[in-house]
Parts: C-alpha cells; structure tokens; sequence
C-alpha cells in the first residue's frame, strides 16, 4: 500500500476536566473512504476539530502528505487543503448560493464582484455535485438541510481539498439526499481524495467505507485498512468494549404460565407438525436461517394463512383466527420483518402510522378520528420511545431504519396486545436504536406479556432471549434454554446436518 496521505501522530487534547483525546495514532490514505466509529464522547468531533486546527493539540502533530503540521487555527487547517462538514452547518443562511460557496475567493473585476462570473462559477459547481435545480440566486435558508451540505461539499471542491471529513452527514438527511451524498463521496474517493467519514450506521460504514478506525474513550483502539473479513459483531464490541452478548443487556424477569400454546400445528412452510409454549413474561426467540420455516409458522398461527391442523391456545382458549384482524383483535400482533411493504405507510406521517390502528378501534366503537387523543398519543410515544423525528407530522418514510420499528412498536404498545411476534425486529439497525428497541421489548415482557423474536443474528437471539426454538426446513428441531444456548450448539443445529 501507497504511505498514507494523513497521519495522526500521538496526538492528545485536553479540555479543562477531560482528556478527550489520549496519544490517538493512526493513518488514511488518499483515495479511501475512512470510518471514524464509537459511541457518543469517544472523540471523533475532537478529532476532526485538530484536523481543520479549531482544537489546539495538547501533544503530538499531524502528518499532511509528508509533511509535520501543527496548526494554530482553523485558517491554516484550510490552506493545507483541509475541509470538515460538521453536522451545524456554517453557512450564512441570508446569502445566496453563490455567495456561500464563493466565499472568500469571490471573482472580482477591476474592483467591483463580477456577479455573472460568479453565477457561472456556482452553476458549474452545482452541476458537478448534481444539484442543477439549484438556482445560484437562491437564498440558503430555502434550501433543505441536504442541499445546504451539498453547498458545504462545493466549497471544499472549489478550494480543491484533499482531505475531507464529515461528521454524522447523514442523521438529519432523507433516504433520497443520503443516496446523492453516498454517490459524492465515492466520487471524491475515486478523484484521490482522503474522505473522513464519522457514522453511528453499520450499513453505511459496509457499503462505503474501505477503512475503519475505532475510537473509545478518548483513546484509539483499532483500525482496519480492509473491511473484507470484518464482521459488524466485532466492531461493536470494539466500539463499546464487551463482548457482543453483554452489550445489548439481557434482563432477567420472572415468567408465568403458558400464555400461548402451539400443539402439533401443520401448514404451508411447515414439513413437520410444530409445538411450543410461551410463557407470560417470556422473549421466546426464533433462530434458523432465512427459509428455514418461521415466518410462515407464524403466519400459521397470526392469522394470516389457515394451518391445515393443529391447534392454538390463547390463555387455555382454543383459538383460529382467520383474518390478523381477528388475531389483533384477541391479543396477538405480528410484527413483519419488511417494514417498508407490510409494516408502514411510508408517505403518512409519523402521527398517522402510529395512530392507525387505533383509529380502527375508534371506528369499531362507531367514533370518528380524535385528533387531539392523537396528538397526545404521538407526542407521548416519541417522548418515551425518543424516536428521532423532526416531528410528529414528518413523513415516516423519511427517518432511519431504527426510528421507523419504533413507531411500528410505539403503534402497537397503544393497543391491549399481550403476544407480540416481531420478525428480525432490528435487522438494518444501528447498536443505540438496537438497545432502545430491546429495552421496550423487555418493558413489555415485564408488563407479563410473550415476545417472540425471529432473528437469523446469533448473537442477537442469544443475548436476548430466554429460550430459543431452532427451525430448520420447515422443522423446529429443539428448544434451548438461554443457558446452553453456545453459538456452536445453535448453529449446529440450525445448519443442514
Ligand atoms: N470544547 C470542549 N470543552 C470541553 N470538553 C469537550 C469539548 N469538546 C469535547 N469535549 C469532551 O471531549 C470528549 C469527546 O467529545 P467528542 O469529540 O465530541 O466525541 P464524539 O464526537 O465522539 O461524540 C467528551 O467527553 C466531550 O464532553
Ligand atoms: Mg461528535
């Protein structure tokens, strides 16, 4: 491999109190898109701060294509060819968008702004970045938070810097604008830029990153130069610094009776009948792998398809229900594993997904829509559940994957549901919103209701279930308690023999 382009060498921070930064060595290269990963305090805003020389070091320098540097501000971070998004964006927002990006090296003609130049200048840059519908003339403060970076990123083009970082570009932009900013970065990589990439979302840091370097508690803890053999598992625990089964936190609960029972039940999916019971107060977990036969069990059993025998005891009634409606309306609630078909109506606010089914409840009693009941009820659910949303009449399509199961839970939780079936209720899902999520479905379990997990994540089932049934081939093969559930007792016996 090339020497890297930026090298951090032992570079400490102190801020009165804190050491936010500790001797922290590593190095990017040009021409790659390099992670910065770790929970909140860890020092990655630190870093990029020393890098553009807002933060003075307190040891160590910078290595800037081979040259030592230590800058005294940010003005000499910007000569050396430096650019940083932060998540507040610096722009002046009553300027227009020429102004902001020419700013500083406006063209000037014997004196005077030569404002056709000027516009020519932007539009060329607009179009670089794809952002043509932009008129130069546009006031910044019209402009959506994602355009406003883009303006940012045309500034660090038109200075031609080699290095950019961002930090957490994507928390406040929508699916389309996160599609256009991963397009630029890699754009930016492929020109021989380094690209400083700070995320809390795993699937970014696999899509696009080539690099991935750890930070916790101030100090440096790994960098990857590959991502190929990196598994999600490890950087978590990276990240936080326990093994993977200790991070997400089991609880351990006391469990009831039998809430539902599940005798001998056959159908489509099924190649063997199937029986279990799931106690009250129970996370009854689902492992196997994807096709091994649980969604359709439980769709046999929710209502969505009829079994062909069997049968289902609800609190020791005999239960078939023949619409989920029916299944809803006497208890049990599943929860699809694709949000984005089943599970939510991706152009309707964050108010109206959560308040839909109880509208139907409404309905059912021969009332109308209560707006004001709704508007506390989505109020309340992004309050407890602190679902991230700029508010309640926000387009749920729009937020993360995380914040989008939440309302799907919060949905739920306002309705008297007592089995909750949740199919890879945290697949695409950052660690924070994983641990939120788990924690609800611990609340419930506490409330004295089941929750029953399928997960194809080993280490999610294993560190948040009780017991956990393995089905293979449309078979469920054992039942195992959370004690002997070794990674190697449940992958043998979830893998075909
Ligand atoms: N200007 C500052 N003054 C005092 N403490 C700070 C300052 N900036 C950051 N810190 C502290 O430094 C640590 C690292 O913060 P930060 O770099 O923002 O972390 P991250 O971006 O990884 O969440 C935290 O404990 C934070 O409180
Ligand atoms: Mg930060």
């Amino acid at each position: 491999m090339s020497d890297p382009y930026l090298r951090f060498d032992g570079i400490t921070v102190e801020f009165p109190g804190v050491r936010a930064l500790d001797d922290v060595s590593f190095a990017a290269h040009a021409g790659e898109v390099h992670a910065l990963m770790g929970e909140n305090g860890a020092g990655k805003s630190t870093l990029l701060k020393v890098l553009s020389g807002v933060n003075r070091v307190t040891e160590g320098a910078l290595w800037i294509g081979g040259e030592r540097h230590v800058f005294a501000n940010a003005r000499e971070g910007l000569k050396q060819g430096i650019a940083i998004i932060y998540q507040e964006l610096t722009l002046s927002p009553n300027m227009t968008v020429a102004e902001n990006l020419l700013l500083g090296q406006l063209p000037a003609h014997r004196g005077f702004l030569d404002k056709r130049r000027m516009q020519a200048e932007a539009r060329r840059i607009l179009r670089e970045l794809g952002e043509d519908n932009i008129h130069p003339a546009t006031k910044v403060r019209d402009l959506s938070i994602g355009q406003q970076q883009m303006i940012e990123i045309g500034r660090a083009l038109l200075r031609d810097a080699k290095v950019i970082a961002f930090d957490e570009p994507t928390s406040s932009l929508s699916v389309h604008e996160i599609r256009q900013l991963k397009r630029i970065i890699k754009r930016l990589r492929d020109e021989g830029r380094v690209v400083l990439y700070v995320t809390h979302r795993m699937e970014e840091v696999f899509e696009i990153c080539d690099a991935v370097t750890v930070f916790r508690d101030g100090r440096h803890i790994r960098t990857h130069d590959s991502l190929e053999t990196l598994d999600q598992d490890t950087l978590v625990s990276e990240m936080v610094g326990r093994d993977i089964e200790d991070v997400y936190g089991f609880r351990s609960r006391p469990l009831g009776e039998a809430m539902i029972e599940v005798d001998a039940i056959e159908g489509h999916g099924l190649h063997a009948p199937v029986s279990f019971d799931v106690r009250r107060g129970e996370v009854f977990g689902f492992f196997g792998l994807v096709g091994a036969g649980r969604s359709e069990l439980m769709r046999l059993i929710c209502g969505v398809e009829p079994p062909s025998s069997g049968e289902v005891r609800l609190n020791g009634k005999v239960r078939a229900f023949r619409t989920p409606g029916e299944a809803i309306r006497a208890g049990i609630a599943m929860c699809p594993e694709d949000r984005k078909s089943q599970g939510i109506f991706p152009v309707a606010s964050v108010s109206d997904n959560l308040n839909i089914s109880c509208r139907r409840f409404f309905k059912r009693l021969g009332l109308f829509r209560h707006p004001r009941r709704e508007r506390d009820n989505t109020e309340h659910y992004i309050r407890q559940l602190s679902i991230k949303t700029p508010g309640p009449q926000t387009r749920i399509g729009t937020l993360s994957g995380g914040n989008q199961q939440k309302v799907i839970l919060a949905r739920w939780l306002s309705e008297e549901i007592e089995v909750f079936v949740m199919d890879e209720p945290t697949r695409g899902i950052d660690v924070g919103a994983r641990r939120d999520i788990y924690n609800l479905l611990y609340d419930l379990a506490e409330q004295g209701k089941c929750v029953v997990v399928i997960s194809s994540d080993l280490a999610e089932v294993r560190s948040i279930c009780d017991r956990i049934a393995v089905m293979r081939d449309g078979e469920l093969v054992d039942i195992v308690p959370r004690e002997a559930a070794t990674p190697e007792r449940l992958l043998g016996l979830a893998l075909p023999a």
